[in-house]
């Protein structure tokens, strides 16, 4: 069963004021999203590469990535609209037998293409490959899509402006990361019966729309988003001292 992952890293970086788009702001020396692809590689479970980045960034990113089995593409306005064409991408391409990487070889078994699929945002750099292996894995066992999981620390609070409503019981409630990792059936399914324009802030939470039972596994803190100035501070600490 082959395995595909697409990266969206098509966002424009507003919150993380570093002047490019956060995909490409470089960490340690080292574009986000080049260590997001090297992990999903490093992986070991991983075959095909989809990278999603800005139009005005395609022969950039071709050039950072150049040797490794990656296809860069445009993204789209929003994220679900960036997974959607890098979908539609990685199935058609599929379809038609050409895979510029690798002579099609890679993404070749009975149904033509990638069997499972890996949804993992760029800006997660510092994912570790055993996560994205314990995600490939529960996909593997039998669920038909599996995101990483993590207890909610802080208590959470419903507010209304600047006055607070309600206190969430945080028992009950993770935040969620990536890379989420689908069948390819239950995420074409999903995105098929949204509409064009629906926006979902994770893949799952499509599939959750359709019905679909998401599962989850414990997640890493590792695999943290980088957003904000302080996540890239904290990001380029980690490095240091690894
Ligand atoms: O903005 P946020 O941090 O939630 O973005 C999560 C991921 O989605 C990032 O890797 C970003 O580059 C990507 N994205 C995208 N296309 C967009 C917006 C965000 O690929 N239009």
């Amino acid at each position: 069963v082959s395995v595909a992952a697409v990266v969206p890293a098509a966002g424009s970086g507003t919150r993380l004021g570093a002047g490019a788009p956060k995909a490409f702001v470089p960490l340690a020396g080292v574009p986000i999203v080049v260590r997001a692809v090297d992990g999903l590689l490093a992986s070991g479970v991983v075959d095909e590469v989809l990278v999603a980045v800005p139009a005005a960034l395609v022969e950039r990113a071709r050039e950072l990535l150049a040797g490794r089995p990656v296809r860069v593409l445009v993204g789209g306005a929003e994220r679900t609209a960036t997974v959607r064409l890098a979908l539609d991408s990685l199935v058609l391409n599929s379809l038609s037998g050409k895979d510029s990487a690798h002579g099609g070889e890679r993404l070749a078994n009975p149904e033509g293409h990638a069997q499972i699929v890996l949804v993992h945002d760029a800006a997660r750099p510092l994912t570790p490959p055993a996560l994205i292996a314990a995600v490939v894995e529960a996909v593997r066992a039998g669920h038909e899509a599996v995101v990483p999981a993590l207890p909610v620390a802080d208590t959470v609070k419903r507010v209304a402006g600047s006055v607070v409503e309600s206190t969430v019981d945080r028992s009950v409630l993770r935040t969620v990361q990536t890379p989420q990792g689908f069948t390819l059936a239950a995420l074409r399914a999903a995105y098929a019966a949204s509409d064009v324009d629906a926006i979902a802030t994770d893949d799952a939470g499509l599939v959750e729309r359709v019905g679909g039972k998401v599962h989850t596994i414990p997640g890493d803190p590792a695999a943290f988003k980088v957003t904000t100035p302080w996540d890239l501070h904290i990001a380029e600490l980690l490095l240091e001292r690894a």
